[in-house]
């Protein structure tokens, strides 16, 4: 039996299937004769343990016109490892449905998700990643840049699962990028390590800093993400203190590349990490990249739901 594949991490794909994917997400957007009917008879659940707007209904959208169906199972009807354990919940949906996305507090739930379901998972967002999002994030990237081995890009910002996922995919395509975090609010060690080990194979130039300013010079993507995370929601008070001096506005991006593009996972936050003549300015492509998830969504799950 062929072995099932999952999207837990940027970690599950090699540099090579990352590339096809993303050629498949241009074809599928841009070829609109393509036939779309991969997911005929599958049925995707999508088990959130968050709140969710682009990573909900880009699913939902992919699923339905690549001809599938898709079920979304909030807190309400899963709670994962409390009305019965995450092992309990992998083996039943697996004998329902074709494919899970998830979107959990703790990392550890997505792993064991994908260790007990025998059909594929895919992580809709972590504590710890957001591989979802780094393919919408690269997408747009090549789209409006073209030749991603020239570009810099620049994160702002908080080392978390955004930061992580998005430095993971740089280091396995050889895109350089540069990340300025507060102290104390630093990327994880291990990701880094593992970064460095994919930039050993690519050439990526990983650079971390405590200097926004040094970050985005000369910078040709500059992306930001929110300063505090669902889950973090007790620490936004400190957290706006101490990250005062990361916010994108006009007076930094004067230091990026005058061709700059700027990003945003969203939801944003304006007036705190980014200006709205920053996020709603002429730089700003966030909803083509927002757009890029159902794109990028659709060839993950062609990827993985292929025979
Ligand atoms: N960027 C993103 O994942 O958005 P949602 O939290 O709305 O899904
Ligand atoms: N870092 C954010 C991303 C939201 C899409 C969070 O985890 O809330």
């Amino acid at each position: 039996m062929k072995q099932k594949r999952d999207l837990l991490s940027m970690h599950d794909l090699s540099s090579s299937e990352i590339l096809q994917i993303l050629s498949q997400a241009a074809k599928l957007k841009n070829d609109k004769s393509l036939k779309t009917t991969h997911l005929k008879g599958k049925t995707v659940g999508l088990v959130f343990q968050k709140p969710s707007n682009r990573t909900r209904v880009s699913f939902e959208v992919a699923v339905y016109q690549l001809g599938g169906n898709c079920i979304y199972l909030g807190p309400a009807e899963i709670n994962l490892g409390k009305r019965e354990t995450t092992e309990d919940v992998a083996k039943t949906l697996s004998r329902y449905l074709d494919c899970i996305v998830a979107r959990t507090f703790s990392h550890k739930d997505i792993i064991e998700l994908g260790k007990f379901a025998t059909v594929p998972v895919i992580n809709g967002l972590s504590d710890l990643y957001h591989p979802c999002q780094a393919f919408a994030d690269i997408l747009t990237v090549q789209e409006k840049l073209g030749d991603i081995s020239k570009v810099k890009i620049a994160y702002i910002g908080d080392g978390n699962n955004v930061c992580h996922s998005l430095l993971l995919i740089c280091s396995k395509l050889g895109i350089n990028i540069s990340i300025a975090t507060p102290e104390g609010y630093e990327i994880s060690n291990d990701v880094l390590e593992s970064a460095q080990s994919y930039a050993k194979e690519t050439g990526t130039v990983i650079h971390t800093t405590h200097l926004p300013e040094v970050a985005v010079d000369s910078a040709n993507v500059i992306y930001a993400d929110v300063w505090t995370s669902m889950g973090q929601e007790e620490e936004t008070d400190k957290r706006l203190k101490d990250f005062k001096n990361y916010q994108i506005n006009a007076s930094l991006v004067k230091l990026a590349d005058p061709g700059y593009i700027f990003l945003h996972c969203l939801p944003a936050h304006r007036g705190e990490e980014v200006t709205s003549d920053v996020i709603d300015g002429p730089h700003s492509v966030v909803f083509d990249q927002a757009e890029n998830r159902m794109h990028a969504e659709k060839a993950i799950l062609i990827f993985l739901l292929k025979k």
